[in-house]
Formats: structure tokens, C-alpha cells, sequence
């Protein structure tokens, strides 16, 4: 090999993209049904947007970005996250007008300078969805509702929904009060970095994954004893709106998310299975009331998700993996037995793509068997033009699944009737 692939990314084909496609066309669908519409970013951005939006103290805005300096020496960052810039869109585009409220969706490459693993990628793909400008908890339980239907229909059930409440600017500064005087008190047991943490943003010693830090973190006050009314009311509407719903949750109150910008809800899926290797989150997300104004726009509450697509498929069944696989491509290949027939068989694919009929036709070959083997799991017809039939101005039309075959006039109208009628039978 003379060049080999950048670590911490892949390439895609092959059957892979296959279920990668349809993953994605599945995902469009759902969030339709859920009233949002597409939303999509630059992969450059600013970097300060993200320092102020995630937070300095953060492991992506410390250790994890990808920063690209241009000639003229300014910096930018391949998006780390979604969140902040599709708000900073929307603010630029002036999208949102007074009480107006927005469903944005999103499937779009991110970048993480992390290690490598299963699950774990520099360069991937995450599918989300942002409500913008509402404050209702209603959205904060449609969106859980809505990633529960997401993995339900990728067949997924090895999971777990943990919530949690991150107050809001009032509660919070006096539950971080509390935490920084409990961690001090344990300060000798806390890794080098949590030191530092417990200064600058002490809430980040609850993400720690060292076990000593994440021993000391268990006994540590919980931020849901320190929710101010409208924190509670809202934090308790919601999970009772999730109960009505029977929507089964767990309150982790050790969620905290690796994002500062979050207020109120935030909540993970877990994948509980091995599907995933040493990463668990499927889905991650919540409310952020106050990244708007920080951003520089007006004050609009929000909240969202995301989602690791190559998780997402990783946690798919492997049965239904390979069904997604075996999906056709094509609705019709055209088969020619060579001479005129391929130039008459090239003319109808023609015809038919313009008529909106996915077609393919082999030149390569005017061997029969290879090309009935090539439209094998590809089409759902093949459409045999012969030197036999052309005289008669008819075709064969074979049923590629159910092996059957009939022969039709050659009339363009009358054989897309026919393939439509069997392609939904
Ligand atoms: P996040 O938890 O940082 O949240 O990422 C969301 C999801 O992206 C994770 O749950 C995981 O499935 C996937 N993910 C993260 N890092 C990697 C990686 N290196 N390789 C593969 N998958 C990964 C956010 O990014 C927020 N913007 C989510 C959000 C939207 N909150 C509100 N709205």
C-alpha cells in the first residue's frame, strides 16, 4: 500500500455502505414523522465558538479538537459537536422570529481527536436533532420518546434511557458550592487533573472515568437535592409526562454530559449489551436554555440530541443487518443477447430512468447467465430483450425473487404498471 488510511477513520463500501444508506433513509424518515426538517453546517468553524459553547475545562475543547490554522494564520476547528453551530446558524440566518419554535435534524461528519477503539473514531458521523426555542418539558420528553423509537426500529433493545436535571444558573452555583467543599475535604484522593478540575468546573470530576475520582464522586452531593422550584417542577413534569408514556428511565444523578452549555434535563441511552465494546452511549443530549444568549442571539431555550451513527449500526441485529444488506438497488436490470439487442436494451434503460424506474444493463458481457447472475439481489425484475421477441415487439419480464417469468408487450407504460403492481405485492 502507498498511502493507508488516516487513524481513527474509515472508509465505506461495499455492503457496508448498503446498510449505511439505509440506516440513513430510515433515520430521515423517523424524524420526519416527528416534524423536524434538515439542518445542515460547515465543517469549519470558529474556534472560539466552541471554547465559549462546551466549555475550556472540557476534554474536546482541551484535548480533542482538530485545529486548522490558514495561510493568513487564523484558526479554526473541524466541528467537534453539532449543537453550537446549527444555533450559531440559526442565529446568523435570523431563522427564529419572536415566539417561533424550530425542529432542525442533522447527519453530519464530526471530529474527535480521541483514541481510536471500537466505536470510537477521530472522524464519524452523528445523526441529532435540536428543538429550538421551547421551553416546554413536553420536548424534552418528545425527544426521548423519539430516541426510543429510533432504536426501536433498528431493532435495538440491549439499552437503558438515564436522566438526569442539571438545574439552572440559580440551583447550580450553590450545588457547586456544596461539590467544591466535598471534593476539597477528599482532594488526596483525586487524579492529578480532577486537582485542576475542582478549581476551574468541579462538575467535571463527576465525569472522571478514574476510578479513584469516580469512587470518591459516589458519596458526592447530587445536584437534584438542590433544584430550585422551577428546576423540580420541571424535572418532575417531565418524568411523570415519560411514566404517562411508559417510557422506562432510570435517574442517574452522576450524568453530568462532557458539554458545559447544558441546563435542566440531560440524558444518555446506554447500550447494555457488548455491542459496543468499551463505549456504552448511544444517544446523548438535553436541554441548553442559555447557549442562544451566549452565542450572541436572543434568548431562545432548547434542547436536543445526538447520536454516534457507527454505534448505532454496531448495536443493529445482525439479522437485520444483513436483510438491510440484501436490499435491492435497482428495480429493473435489462438483459440483451448482444447486437442490436444491447442498443434496443440501452435505448429502454433510458427510457425507463427517465420515467423515474431504477435500471441498470450489463455491456460488459452478453452472456446470459452472467448477466441474470449480476441482477440477482441487485433488481427485483429483469427485463430479457431477445432477438426472438423483438420480432413479436414483446419482452420477458422475470420475477427475480420469485423466479417466475411472463411475457408482456413492449410497451413502455404497460411494464412499469406491471413492475409497479409487483414491486408492492
Ligand atoms: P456527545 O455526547 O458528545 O453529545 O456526543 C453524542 C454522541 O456521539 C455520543 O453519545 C456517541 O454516540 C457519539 N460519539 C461521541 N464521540 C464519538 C466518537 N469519537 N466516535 C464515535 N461516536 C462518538 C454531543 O455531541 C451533543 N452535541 C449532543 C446534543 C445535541 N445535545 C443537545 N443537542
Amino acid at each position: 500500500m502507498l498511502y493507508e488510511r488516516v487513524k481513527g477513520t474509515y472508509d465505506m463500501l461495499g455492503n457496508q455502505s448498503v446498510v449505511f444508506q439505509n440506516v440513513i433513509e430510515n433515520l430521515k424518515r423517523i424524524f420526519s414523522i416527528y416534524g423536524f426538517s434538515y439542518g445542515q453546517t460547515s465543517i469549519l468553524q470558529p474556534i472560539e465558538m466552541f471554547k465559549r459553547a462546551i466549555g475550556t475545562d472540557t476534554d474536546i475543547v482541551n484535548k480533542e479538537m482538530f485545529i486548522i490554522k490558514s495561510k493568513s494564520g487564523k484558526e479554526y476547528v473541524l466541528k467537534p459537536e453539532e449543537t453550537a453551530p446549527m444555533i450559531k446558524a440559526v442565529i446568523e440566518s435570523n431563522l427564529i422570529h419572536g415566539l417561533e419554535m424550530r425542529k432542525l435534524y442533522y447527519i453530519t461528519p464530526i471530529f474527535r481527536y480521541e483514541r481510536p477503539q471500537k466505536g470510537r473514531y477521530r472522524e464519524f458521523f452523528q445523526y441529532g436533532v435540536e428543538t429550538i426555542n421551547s421551553q416546554d418539558f413536553r420536548r424534552d420528553c418528545e425527544l426521548i420518546m423519539l430516541g426510543r423509537e429510533i432504536l426501536k426500529s433498528f431493532g435495538i433493545k440491549n439499552y437503558k434511557i438515564d436522566i438526569n436535571s442539571l438545574g439552572c444558573g440559580k440551583c447550580r452555583a450553590e450545588y457547586i458550592s456544596h461539590l467544591k467543599k466535598y471534593f476539597s475535604e477528599n482532594s488526596s484522593h483525586l487524579c492529578a487533573q480532577c486537582k485542576i478540575r475542582l478549581i476551574k468546573n468541579p462538575m467535571r470530576v463527576l465525569d472522571c472515568k478514574e476510578e479513584s475520582c469516580k469512587s470518591i464522586a459516589k458519596g458526592s452531593p447530587k445536584i437534584i437535592d438542590y433544584l430550585c422550584i422551577e428546576c423540580r417542577d420541571d424535572f418532575e413534569n417531565l418524568m411523570k409526562c415519560l411514566k404517562d408514556f411508559k417510557i422506562d428511565f432510570t435517574v442517574n444523578p452522576m450524568i453530568v454530559r462532557g458539554l458545559d452549555y447544558y441546563t435542566k434535563t440531560v440524558f444518555e441511552f446506554i447500550e447494555i449489551g457488548d455491542a459496543l465494546g468499551k463505549q456504552s452511549t448511544l444517544i446523548g443530549g438535553g436541554r441548553y436554555d442559555t447557549l442562544s444568549s451566549e452565542l450572541g442571539g436572543k434568548n431562545m431555550p432548547s434542547c436536543g440530541f445526538a447520536g454516534g451513527l457507527e454505534r448505532l449500526i454496531l448495536s443493529i441485529p445482525k439479522e437485520m443487518q444483513s436483510n438491510m444488506e440484501k436490499e435491492e438497488n435497482i428495480d429493473v436490470f435489462i438483459i440483451h443477447f448482444g447486437g442490436k439487442t444491447t442498443d434496443i436494451a440501452f435505448q429502454f434503460a433510458e427510457e425507463l430512468r427517465k420515467k423515474w424506474v431504477r435500471s441498470e444493463i450489463l455491456f460488459e458481457t452478453d452472456k446470459i447467465k452472467k448477466q441474470l447472475s449480476a441482477a440477482s439481489g441487485r433488481a427485483k425484475f429483469a427485463i430479457i430483450i431477445g432477438e426472438e421477441e423483438m420480432k413479436e415487439n414483446k419482452v420477458v419480464i422475470k420475477d427475480m425473487t420469485k423466479q417466475s417469468q411472463e411475457k408482456k408487450d413492449f410497451d413502455i407504460e404497460e411494464i412499469i404498471e406491471y413492475i409497479k403492481r409487483g414491486k408492492d405485492a
